[in-house]
């Protein structure tokens, strides 16, 4: 792989909060194509870590770059696709609105966003949430319509937070997969956080975040 198939490597990042010490002397890089799981117990530091990777947080030592994908910041925003940890939804929109909103955003006129943003609304089983509001949908069906979000994006690079974290076994596992391989059928890459070894196995590839590092998981099985 040449450097520029690397859409985002960390570079001995350091993370402090204060007087704590998050993150230390992390290296990642995340490759065009690559689809990891990202493990690591509650307050190892994996939402922190993918704030870092999105852009979002500026490390406090180490460097990140994306040779991969855009030198503006902006335009790298709209390339990383974001499914976040807590609800992330536009209140005031509707499944279906808050799906297509990003494509619309990049240019796809109104028939093609929806028509995209329904697809991916399927693909998580959300199609019968499409005219609900946030405020209407349990947790879960949130984060389903947050997963469409990313799905339909068309994203470079998806960073998903705990994605099914609010959903039953079964749920959980159906929604990864297609998460998984919906970012595969469009070529991107998914950097995907989960406390659950089950579904981390899904992965071929699998990280953890352990005493301020990233390190090869241990498979589960
Ligand atoms: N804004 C903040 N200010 C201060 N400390 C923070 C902040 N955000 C996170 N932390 C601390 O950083 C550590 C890592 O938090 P983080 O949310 O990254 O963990 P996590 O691995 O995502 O946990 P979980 O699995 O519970 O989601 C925790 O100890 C947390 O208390
Ligand atoms: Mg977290």
């Amino acid at each position: 792989m040449n450097a520029m198939s690397s859409l985002v490597v960390a570079r001995s990042v350091g993370i402090e909060y204060g007087r704590s010490v998050i993150l230390h002397d992390v290296d990642l890089t995340v490759d065009a194509g690559a689809h990891i799981a990202l493990t690591g117990r509650s307050g190892s530091g994996k939402t922190t870590l993918l704030l870092v990777l999105a852009g979002l947080l500026s490390p406090s030592r180490g460097t990140v770059t994306w040779p991969g994908l855009s030198d503006s910041p902006s335009t790298r925003r709209g390339e990383i696709g974001m499914v976040f940890q807590a609800p992330s939804l536009m209140p005031e929109l509707t499944a279906i609105e808050n799906v297509t909103l990003p494509l619309r955003l990049r240019g796809a006129d109104v028939a093609t966003a929806r028509d995209e943003a329904a697809k991916a609304l399927a693909r998580v089983a959300a199609e019968d949430l499409v005219d609900a509001l946030p405020a209407q949908l349990s947790g879960g069906q949130q984060q389903r319509v947050a997963i469409a979000r990313a799905l339909a994006g068309g994203h470079r690079l998806v960073l998903a937070d705990e994605p099914t974290g609010a959903l039953d076994r079964d749920h959980a596992y159906e929604v990864a997969l297609a998460l998984r391989d919906g970012v595969a059928a469009a070529g991107g890459a998914l950097l995907l956080a989960t406390h659950d070894p089950d579904l981390a196995d899904m992965f071929d590839h699998q990280l953890a975040v352990r005493d301020g590092g990233v390190c090869p998981a241990v498979r589960s099985r």
